[in-house]
């Protein structure tokens, strides 16, 4: 099958992740639908995209996915959800509706289909919020830390449950926290790189908390290779796609004040609940044997590169 009669359906794709892989999948001349809740109007991360002759954009809720949309897709990958944990702490059973509710109405509608070869979830490191052990690798056990943690673990046991019962043939890949060019404003790495670049403090809740953070291209990378990988080497499995390096916040918070080069002071308040303590450092060996991949970008340079574009709003 040549990729462009190949069709790659994308929940959550005017999102950040959504629109970045919609890109790089009508690039390699795949045809892509992206479903999204928000109206086409103001999906601005997918503007040029919209007029793509391989792009569908399908504006709809993901509680409302019917198997009459999933038909006629080889893969689908789906990222719609309510990703940002601040406020999962605020609104934790929107959370869980959004996220196990949302992925349960799209496992029902690639069942009834029964064409469907991958199902690709995007889940997170938060699912493991206190490793037993590091690298943290692909058998680790989920151990979620806060609501937004056990709503993504919650949804990955429902893919789990669906390939067993069904044979709905899911992959999951989990990252850390994604950073890059149009990223969540809501995420501290944007958060900090904005302030400093105005000239104010840098906010570090706790420090000694550590991250491994991942950048947005090498994540599509490790997609699509996922994509393009035999469904025998892939289906059922989970990779994690690490950045192999970890730092402690405080660490990255200097990082970010010197990529943006105005030393602003740097001032800690509380950790949030479940955080202290909370290491993150994923093993990559799996997705580099099975997938092929390897990261690209280290965490500096991906700081450096979003702040580029952070420079660029101002
Ligand atoms: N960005 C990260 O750091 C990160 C890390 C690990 C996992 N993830 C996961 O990756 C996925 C994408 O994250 P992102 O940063 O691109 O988020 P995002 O908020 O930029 O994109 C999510 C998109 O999903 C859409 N959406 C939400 N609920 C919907 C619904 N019910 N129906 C239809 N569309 C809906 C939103 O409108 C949005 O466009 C999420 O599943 C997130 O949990 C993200």
């Amino acid at each position: 099958m040549r990729e462009r009669d190949a069709r790659v359906l994308i929940t959550g794709a005017a999102g950040f992740a959504g629109s970045s892989l919609a890109r790089a999948l009508l690039h390699r001349g795949y045809g892509v639908t992206g479903l999204d809740i928000t109206p086409p109007g103001h999906a601005a991360l997918l503007r040029r995209e919209m007029s793509d002759p391989g792009f569908t954009y399908l504006w709809k809720s993901l509680q409302d996915v019917q198997p009459s949309d999933v038909e006629g897709h080889s893969t689908v990958v789906h990222l719609a959800a309510q990703p940002d944990t601040p406020l999962a702490f605020e609104s934790p059973r929107y959370t869980v509706m959004q996220n196990v509710e949302g992925t349960v109405a799209l496992l029902e509608a690639v069942r009834k289909t029964g064409c469907v070869s991958k199902l690709m979830f995007a889940a997170s490191g938060n699912e493991i919020g206190r490793a037993l052990y590091f690298p943290i690798d692909e058998d680790h056990p989920l151990t979620p830390h806060n609501p937004y943690g056990f709503s993504k673990a919650a949804a990955e046991m429902a893919l789990s449950a669906w390939r067993l019962a069904y044979g709905v043939p899911s992959i999951v890949m989990s990252t850390g926290v994604v950073i890059g060019p149009n990223m969540r404003r809501e995420v501290f790495v944007f958060k900090w790189l904005w302030d400093a670049l105005h000239g104010k403090p840098i906010v570090v809740e706790g420090g000694k908390q550590t991250r491994d953070l991942a950048f947005i291209d090498d994540v599509v990378r490790a997609w699509i290779l996922a994509i393009q990988a035999p469904v025998e080497k892939v289906a059922g499995q989970k990779f994690f796609i690490g950045s192999g390096q970890e730092y402690t916040v405080e660490d990255l918070a200097v990082i970010c004040r010197e990529v943006a080069a105005h030393c602003v002071p740097i001032q800690y308040t509380g950790y949030r609940p479940g955080e202290e303590g909370h290491r993150e450092a994923f093993s990559a060996e799996k997705a580099r044997k099975a997938l092929g991949y390897t990261p690209q970008v280290t965490t500096r340079e991906a700081i450096a590169l979003t702040a580029e574009w952070v420079r660029s709003l101002l």
